[in-house]
């Protein structure tokens, strides 16, 4: 049965079939080609019917993020289906569900591949967004020296730099907020590499949204996410459709002039720990 006869779509790649990054697809896809790309196949599996039962036009892919390789087959498969317009990096682990090495290995290598490997393919006019965190906000002992090289460091040399050895990363809460201020930094220097095939790259950072990754948070062992809800200045939790609507919006045309940068949308909890009304503790 073909459901659509149109030829030359643009391709929206989705690298992290999970809830955010799903709510995003939902918003952007109608009438494009989609490729979902995820470690598990469980979670591939679901999202493809989700999608695929809802009228979208879907491919999967098994892809490990925290392997070069496998990022560069997943971004040739997407070259290979069309002009890759929009991609889209939610594949993480948070503090709960991994080792600092792992977090660092994906969180913050894994998302430096996928930038290196889908600058290489986007198409003129494409936009990429990384999912990164509000936590890349919150205190940490990085100095400015060691945000320049986690802007200009070849990706290869990263986990190599002295910002990340053992003795600075000792647990992985700590991983977690210097993986996603690295998203930050690290989509500057994309930004430029992006700019030369005129594409956008940015990041978005959610506070708490209510997702599987945030249920391991709540149930983990000394989470203080309770008094972070109170204290915020909205003072509840997220969802993802409202992530969606911002991503969608930064993928959009009305977004042409906004590359390079961040948007944290956390429901004022950064605003609340700047202004002296939450203490944070990192695990
Ligand atoms: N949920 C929150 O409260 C929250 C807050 C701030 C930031 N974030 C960030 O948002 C992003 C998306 O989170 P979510 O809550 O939608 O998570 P989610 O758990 O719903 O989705 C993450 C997906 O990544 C996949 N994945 C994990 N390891 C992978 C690997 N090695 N290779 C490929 N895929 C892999 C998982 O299988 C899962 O499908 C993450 O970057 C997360 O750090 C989440």
């Amino acid at each position: 049965m073909n459901f659509d006869f149109n030829e030359k779509k643009p391709v929206v790649v989705l690298l992290g079939a999970g809830s955010m990054g799903m709510a995003i697809v939902r918003r952007i896809a109608g009438g494009k080609k989609v490729l979902l790309g995820d470690i598990s196949e469980q979670n591939l599996e679901k999202a493809e019917n989700d999608l695929k039962y809802s009228g979208y036009d879907v491919e999967t892919c098994v892809v490990d993020a925290m392997n070069r390789e496998s990022i560069q087959a997943f971004a040739q498969k997407a070259a290979a289906l069309g002009n890759v317009m929009y991609f889209i990096d939610t594949a993480e682990a948070s503090p709960s569900q991994a080792s600092p090495e792992h977090i660092l290995k994906l969180d913050l290598l894994g998302t430096a591949y996928a930038l290196d490997e889908f600058g290489k393919v986007i198409g003129e006019g494409g936009a990429g967004l990384i999912i990164s965190s509000m936590t890349g906000y919150m205190p940490n002992d990085l100095t400015k020296e060691d945000e320049l090289a986690l802007v200009n460091t070849p990706t290869e040399s990263l986990l190599s730099l002295p910002c990340l050895s053992s003795e600075r990363i000792k647990n992985s809460g700590t991983a977690y907020v210097v993986s996603k201020r690295a998203n930050h930094m690290r989509v500057q220097s994309a930004a430029m590499t992006w700019g030369k095939r005129k594409a956008r790259i940015n990041t978005i950072s959610p506070g708490i949204v209510v997702t599987p990754l945030a249920y391991d948070e709540f149930n983990s062992e000394g989470n203080s996410y309770q008094q972070m809800i109170e204290a915020s200045a909205r003072q509840r939790v997220g969802t993802s459709d409202e992530i969606a609507a911002a991503g969608a919006f930064l993928l959009s045309d009305d977004a042409a002039f906004i590359t390079g940068t961040d948007l944290l949308i956390d429901g004022g909890m950064i605003a609340a720990i700047n202004s002296g009304k939450m203490k944070m503790n990192i695990r």
